[in-house]
């Protein structure tokens, strides 16, 4: 078992390993449905992305509860991306997504952090918007259904 890098209450935040990759999958799915990562893109973000930086969120009984996938740009002055960020639908709205995007951008070293969102998501864009993330540019049906993507950026330094 891996020391928790993070505590809150009964949650503690631990760094994602291909361990995980099972139980991560399934999260990812039971949260994003048709926008999930597949398990390959999930191995990747897990194993073998240069740079990435991937937290779990576990409850009281060491289940994973949350997932944020996030990465450094390998590339000096680029910008680290978040990936993935979702919390088990029973665990919504009670600030954990918050404690987990606010301890994932404290692990990032580059200077400016983006993420895409779909336009109709409001409860993330309101989270990315009260974390100081300004809205970037419009990417047309940029998702699966042809829903336009919200490019989101914060500076970290
Ligand atoms: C977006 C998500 C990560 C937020 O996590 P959460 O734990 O539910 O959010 P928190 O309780 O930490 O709330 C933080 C802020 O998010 C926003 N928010 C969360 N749920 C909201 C809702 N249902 N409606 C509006 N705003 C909401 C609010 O700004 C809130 O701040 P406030 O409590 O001060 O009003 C979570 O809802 C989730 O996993 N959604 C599905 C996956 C997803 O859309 N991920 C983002 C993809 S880019």
């Amino acid at each position: 078992m891996f020391a928790p890098l993070d505590v809150r209450g009964a949650f503690q935040i631990r760094r994602a390993t291909l361990l995980d990759l099972n139980p991560i999958y399934k999260l990812e799915k039971s949260i994003f449905r048709r926008d999930a990562y597949t398990r390959l893109e999930l191995f990747i973000q897990l194993a073998l992305l240069p740079r990435a930086r991937n937290f779990e969120l576990v409850n009281e009984a060491r289940d994973i509860i949350g997932f944020c996938g996030a990465m450094d740009n390998i590339l000096p002055g680029r910008p680290a991306w978040i990936i993935t960020l979702g919390i088990a639908e029973n665990y919504q709205g009670q600030g954990l997504g918050r404690y987990l995007l606010d301890f994932t951008e404290r692990q990032l070293r580059s200077g400016k952090v983006r993420l895409t969102v779909r336009v109709s998501n409001y409860p993330a864009i309101s989270l990315y918007e009260s974390h100081d993330y300004i809205h970037r540019k419009r990417l047309r049906r940029y998702y699966p259904g042809g829903e336009d993507g919200l490019e989101m950026e914060k500076r970290l330094d």
